[in-house]
């Protein structure tokens, strides 16, 4: 039996990834951050309980990252926790540099150190590439990263340190860049969950208003549950590399908002207003991954839609509220 060790276990792609390797028989073995609201620890997670093994533990901390390093010796370790909000990463780049980037690097050395026989799988991000695109409009491996949020700088940081580690210390540490992905668990503060829970408000008669920051912004959407089936079969891969998941089509925030409020039968310009408060200092403006090498190599295809995925997200909403 595999042993998968799953930073971030409790967030929208932990818990997937959980579902999934679980299913495929692994042991499954994740970390929890302390939260003083006990139930937003593990909401996610909270039916897999009598299956997974959990520890307390944190990336800013080595000494715990070490210890659970150590009891648990991993098959396959995969570092999803993060600082996972663009637009907060303004806010707190400090504290988002220390965890999405610094933080890797003493995991990498905690995995160097104590496991190096396993595989490591790193959440590299599409908002490393800032507003660099190719002139057919596509991002893809050798599209230049120049990234426009402490998030993105920061994710950059520790995609190059997963590279330089693999090639200095042949350990089998890889990369996948993840476009946008969302799902019912996903934050409701990130644009499709936000966007789908106001709409289901209104429909239901339980606020009359939803404020939006920059609705001209363009983003690949797939869906998390098919992504970390990408996650799976990137570690799995005979020779460690750097991966692109993206589901190749782009859609506006303003194309998501028309959507979801027709769906409920709404003309979204009724109840759609911008507020400054949820714009960027700086914007990345247009997403659209190139997927074909994960595709042929890795035998990796998505089964979302942009459209399921968010009739999925509605019937959630539509089923809770
Ligand atoms: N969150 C949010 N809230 N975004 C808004 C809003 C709003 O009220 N109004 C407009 N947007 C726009 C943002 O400006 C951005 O252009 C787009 O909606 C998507 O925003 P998010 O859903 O917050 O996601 P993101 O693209 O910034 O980041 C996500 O994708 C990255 C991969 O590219 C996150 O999941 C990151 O963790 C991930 O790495």
């Amino acid at each position: 039996m595999k042993k998968a060790l799953i930073t971030g276990i409790s967030g929208q792609d932990g818990s997937y990834l959980a579902e999934y390797l679980l299913d495929l028989g692994y042991e499954v073995h994740g970390i929890i951050r302390r939260s003083s609201v006990a139930e937003n620890q593990d909401s996610r997670i909270a039916h897999l309980n009598d299956k997974i093994y959990t520890y307390y533990g944190d990336m800013l901390d080595t000494a715990s990252l070490t210890s659970i390093m150590l009891k648990v010796q991993p098959d396959e370790i995969y570092n999803l926790a993060a600082m996972s909000h663009v637009r907060i990463s303004f806010d707190i780049p400090s504290f988002t540099i220390q965890t999405n980037g610094l933080a890797v690097l003493n995991l990498l050395e905690v995995y160097r150190l104590f496991a190096p026989n396993a595989k490591f799988y790193q959440a590299s991000s599409s908002e490393m590439f800032g507003n660099s695109v190719d002139d057919d409009g596509i991002q893809r491996l050798t599209t230049p990263m120049t990234p426009v949020s402490p998030y993105g700088c920061a994710k950059l940081l520790a995609f190059n340190l997963v590279r330089h580690y693999r090639h200095a210390y042949g350990l089998h540490a890889c990369n996948g860049i993840l476009f946008n992905h969302e799902s019912p668990r996903r934050g409701s503060n990130f644009v499709t969950n936000k966007v789908v829970k106001a709409a289901v408000e209104i429909k239901k008669g339980l606020r009359d208003k939803l404020e939006l920051g920059n609705l001209d912004s363009y983003r690949d959407w797939g869906h998390s549950k098919d992504y970390v089936r990408a996650m799976h079969k990137i570690i799995n891969h005979d020779v460690a590399d750097e991966w692109i998941v993206s589901t190749g089509e782009t859609w506006s925030v303003r194309d998501l908002v028309e959507y979801v409020f027709s769906k409920l039968d709404m003309d979204w310009k009724d109840y759609v207003v911008q507020n400054p408060k949820f714009m960027r200092p700086e914007e990345l403006k247009y997403l659209k991954g190139d997927s074909q090498r994960s595709r042929d190599t890795l035998g990796w295809e998505p089964e979302y839609t942009f459209h399921s995925m968010l009739d999925e997200m509605i019937e959630n909403w539509m089923n809770k509220l």
